[in-house]
């Protein structure tokens, strides 16, 4: 079924805006076959995240924590980025001033082609020594071993992510929460906006005067504070914004 939407009003804001960023959550990559968390199917609906996605669950059953990664990499390494992914790629060299900020840890947005991606919650497809801290990118799926070890100490490796109780780098908090505070116009595209500290970006951005577009077949939390909602998916609804931006630059 075509999607029938009123951007008219958004256009209008995007064609004098020059600095926008994109806050993206796991159902932009919903559309590319990958689960979300918190939906009808999501994986917190089938798995409890305490045993799986906690410091505690590791130093408790490594392997079945790896077990669960692997799986979920598997799963991962067979998709590709969607319509959504792709527009985002042509905002980053179209927009003076583009930054994407995501949740996700599945890597799409590089597979899309964006170049400057600030990773909240860190990425499956990398690994780090909990000895030394070492990160080391590692795209096998399946893992040649489980729980994967540390070629240079010996100790083992865990998925370099964010897991519940533990702290987002600092470093990339500050520059989330920066570069939101600078932009004009925030998209906040396919995040049910709880899990906090990202939930409080759109916020910021707000606070300090920029527009904020959601992007999400359901209301949230965010919904009240935005000045745009399009209730839809990401890979339809982002096409539609392009093309209408695209129409009003050639004109
Ligand atoms: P959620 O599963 O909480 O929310 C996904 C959101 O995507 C929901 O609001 C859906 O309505 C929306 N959605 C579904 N399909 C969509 C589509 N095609 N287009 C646009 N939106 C769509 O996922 P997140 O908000 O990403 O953290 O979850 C945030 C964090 O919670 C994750 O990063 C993860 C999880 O626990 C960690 O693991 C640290």
């Amino acid at each position: 079924m075509a999607v029938k939407l009123e951007t008219g009003p958004l256009i209008e804001v995007l064609r004098n805006t020059s600095r926008v960023a994109v806050s993206t959550g796991s159902g932009i990559s919903a559309e590319s076959g990958i689960p979300t968390f918190r939906g009808k199917e999501g994986l917190w609906k089938k798995f409890r995240p305490e045993e799986l996605a906690t410091p505690t669950a590791f130093s408790k059953n490594p392997k079945l924590v790896w077990e669960w990664y692997d799986w979920r990499r598997g799963i991962i390494a067979q998709k590709k980025p969607n319509p959504g992914h792709k527009v985002l790629t042509e905002w980053e060299k179209n927009f003076p001033q583009f930054s994407l900020i995501t949740q996700n840890i599945d890597g799409l947005h590089q597979k899309a082609g964006s170049k400057n991606i600030l990773e909240l919650h860190g990425n499956i497809w990398k690994l780090r020594c909990i000895n030394e801290d070492i990160i080391t990118e590692n795209y096998d799926a399946p893992l040649k071993e489980i729980p994967p070890l540390c070629q240079d100490c010996g100790a083992l490796l865990r998925p370099h992510v964010v897991w519940f109780g533990e702290s987002l780098s600092s470093t990339i908090l500050q520059k989330a929460f920066l570069l939101s505070s600078q932009c004009e116009v925030m998209f906040v595209i396919g995040t049910s906006a709880v899990v906090q500290p990202a939930a409080s970006l759109p916020l910021a951005a707000a606070q300090a005067g920029a527009k904020i577009v959601e992007i999400n077949p359901d209301p949230t939390p965010l919904t009240s504070y935005s000045d745009f909602s399009f209730r839809g998916k990401a890979g339809e609804i982002l096409p539609l914004i392009d093309g209408e931006l695209k129409i009003i630059s050639r004109s």
